[in-house]
């Protein structure tokens, strides 16, 4: 076995005086000189759970079993808290903060004597996060997701995370429920411990994640308060000590091939528009080549197959009972869609893992001959607005379709007046006003809501239809964007867009009244005015300073804004993934 990382600290013959005082600290919680020199590996649980992260705080109950298996696989847990990330709680965005959470685990993964880590992952940005700090500092690393909640029931019908206030602020805003209604149906969702229930960004990257053979097989899906939860953090906790003797890194597990195939689940699961940010994220970390695009050549042709909410019916508690993420893999290997010599975590190719893992439920993961949609995967848009979006083709509702994509001599394609809304107060703040002019023709434009622009970048490119036009039984407009949108919302909005506005982005010089054209087969996304137009309005922007946006409230989003990237690329801190 390799010498252990935290000898350098705890049994350094060369430095006794920084040995003796990193061991007499480290004595304090109760552990004993022997137990510190015996040459047992140490292993950081990575706390991200707490009061202010209430998706992940089983995991402070979790982390008990997790720490029984480290012991009884002969290692000595070391818990410690991660910057807390809540999704929904976290002003102005918890996009704001996945980087910042990210550099205190690299600092405390690098830093302290850990020889591996269990990474508690769960709420959107908690996963990303800590996968992106494995994959810089590289010691043996092992995700536990903390499980979805159960589901949610409102007069017997499922109802959903963050899907049923998409439904709540539409049903409110043609009057068919008052303000008290609106908080009980949203709050039936939630009913107990654990992340979002639906196909949101959460479960979508604790699925990748297992995908990506960073969890044990099987793990993703379990739900939060069941007995197997407990079982599988102990596992997790064993597993670990045992992946540090064999030195097993996420650089052996986190390949291209691992990528791609993190890729083509996000498809058939209906995943998150989040998940190509975050992928790309943590790929850059690793130095694995992956871009936007791989998601158009990778992702694309893969059919839905898990028929969750926001695509589909069912909620997590579903997901698992019908096989979890193995199943999905176990019909897309059918196919020869997954690179099955992907090593994961427990030692085992991912291959070796999924074989003959059988449905349980063909009404929740359908078999690959008989998807809820052919082609489910995204699409990459370019052209002159931006270099690359997102648009989630799996969500396109059959009203939208029938709405815009029903000429029978160019059944892919769309074009609209725009109204553009200089970020999401301008949007809440003129929605409504007929002197807005939107109509059922219109596509509405969202800039502003970047990285840079709104920091963080800001959930808000679905925007919901005026009053009007949802009491006309019109109820989603094209969306088109730079920021992000949640993973529970079934908009098929053109996100993402970079670069962003505030960066020199095209959305920045559009107008409302411009028409746009968005060809879905042809991947662009343009704006049909003249090309002298289009420079004359460069320049005067340029002229008058660039994209204004609203000044920053806090030292990390100055220091953020300063170096984050698009989201394209991931929206990394640009220039740190030469450290990994
Ligand atoms: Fe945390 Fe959805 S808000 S998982
Ligand atoms: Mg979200």
């Amino acid at each position: 076995m390799n010498k252990l990382r935290s000898r350098a600290w705890f049994d350094n013959p060369d430095n006794i005086d920084m040995t003796a005082l990193y061991l007499e600290r480290y004595l304090n919680f109760g552990l004993s000189l022997e137990e510190l020199r015996s040459g047992r590996p140490i292993i950081g649980i990575a706390q991200t759970g707490s009061d202010l992260s209430p998706c992940n705080r089983h995991h402070l109950v979790l982390a008990q079993r997790v720490r029984e298996g480290i012991r009884e696989a002969g290692g000595i847990a070391i818990e410690f808290p991660v910057h807390p990330i809540q999704e929904t709680g976290k002003r102005p965005t918890a996009g704001l903060d996945r980087n910042l959470a990210y550099l205190g685990l690299v600092e405390v993964l690098y830093g302290y004597p850990l020889d591996g880590v269990v990474l508690t992952i769960g709420c959107d940005k908690t996963t990303p996060a800590a996968l992106m700090a494995a994959a810089t500092v590289n010691i043996p690393a092992i995700a536990l997701s903390v499980g979805p909640m159960l589901n949610g029931w409102h007069k017997g019908e499922r109802t959903g995370s963050g899907t049923i206030v998409w439904k709540a602020r539409e049903l409110l805003a043609a009057g068919e429920i008052d303000d008290d209604g609106f908080i009980k149906l949203v709050a039936s969702s939630a009913p107990s411990t654990g992340y979002c229930n639906t196909m949101g960004t959460a479960t979508t990257m604790n699925s990748l994640a297992e995908a990506l053979g960073m969890s044990l097989p099987g793990s993703a899906a379990i739900p939060a308060p069941y007995r197997n939860r407990q079982e599988v953090a102990y596992d997790t906790g064993k597993r670990i000590v045992e992946m540090v003797a064999e030195d097993l890194k996420p650089s052996d597990v986190m390949t291209r091939d691992a990528f791609l195939n993190a890729i083509v689940v996000n498809s058939a699961i209906g995943g998150s528009t989040n998940a190509p940010i975050h992928l790309v994220a943590i790929a850059r970390h690793m130095g694995v080549e992956l871009t936007v695009h791989d998601w158009q050549e990778y992702g694309h042709h893969v059919p839905l197959l898990v028929n969750l909410q926001p695509a589909g019916e069912y909620l997590g508690e579903d997901y698992y009972r019908a096989g979890g993420v193995p199943a999905v893999i176990a019909q897309l290997m059918g196919q020869q869609l997954i690179r099955e010599d992907a090593l994961t975590v427990n030692g085992k190719s991912i291959g070796e893992n999924c074989r003959g893992v059988s449905i349980e439920d063909e009404k929740v993961i359908r078999p690959f001959d008989r998807p809820l949609v052919d082609e489910a995967g995204f699409i990459v848009l370019s052209g002159n607005l931006f270099d690359s979006s997102v648009m989630k083709t799996s969500v396109i509702s059959d009203e939208f379709r029938q709405r815009y994509l029903s000429n029978p001599e160019d059944p892919d394609a769309f074009e609209g007046p725009v109204v553009v809304f200089d970020g999401p107060e301008d949007y809440h703040a003129r929605v409504d006003d007929p002197a807005t002019g939107i109509d059922a023709q219109t596509l509405l434009v969202m800039r502003g809501a970047g990285p840079v622009g709104y920091p963080g970048a800001a959930e808000v490119v679905n925007m919901r239809a005026p009053a009007h036009l949802l009491r006309e039984g019109v109820h989603a407009l094209p969306c088109i964007g730079d920021g992000r949108q949640s993973g529970t919302s079934g908009s098929p909005s053109i996100l993402n867009a970079s670069p962003e506005a505030a960066t020199g982005g095209g959305l920045a010089i559009l107008k409302s009244g411009d028409r746009v054209r968005i060809d879905l087969k042809r991947g662009t996304a343009d704006v049909l005015i003249p090309a002298e137009e289009l420079t004359k309005r460069r320049r005067a922007l340029e002229a008058a300073g660039g994209y204004a946006y609203p000044d920053s409230q806090t030292p990390w989003q100055a220091i953020q804004r300063g170096m984050v990237g698009d989201l394209g690329a991931g929206a990394i801190l640009e220039g740190g993934e030469q450290f990994q």
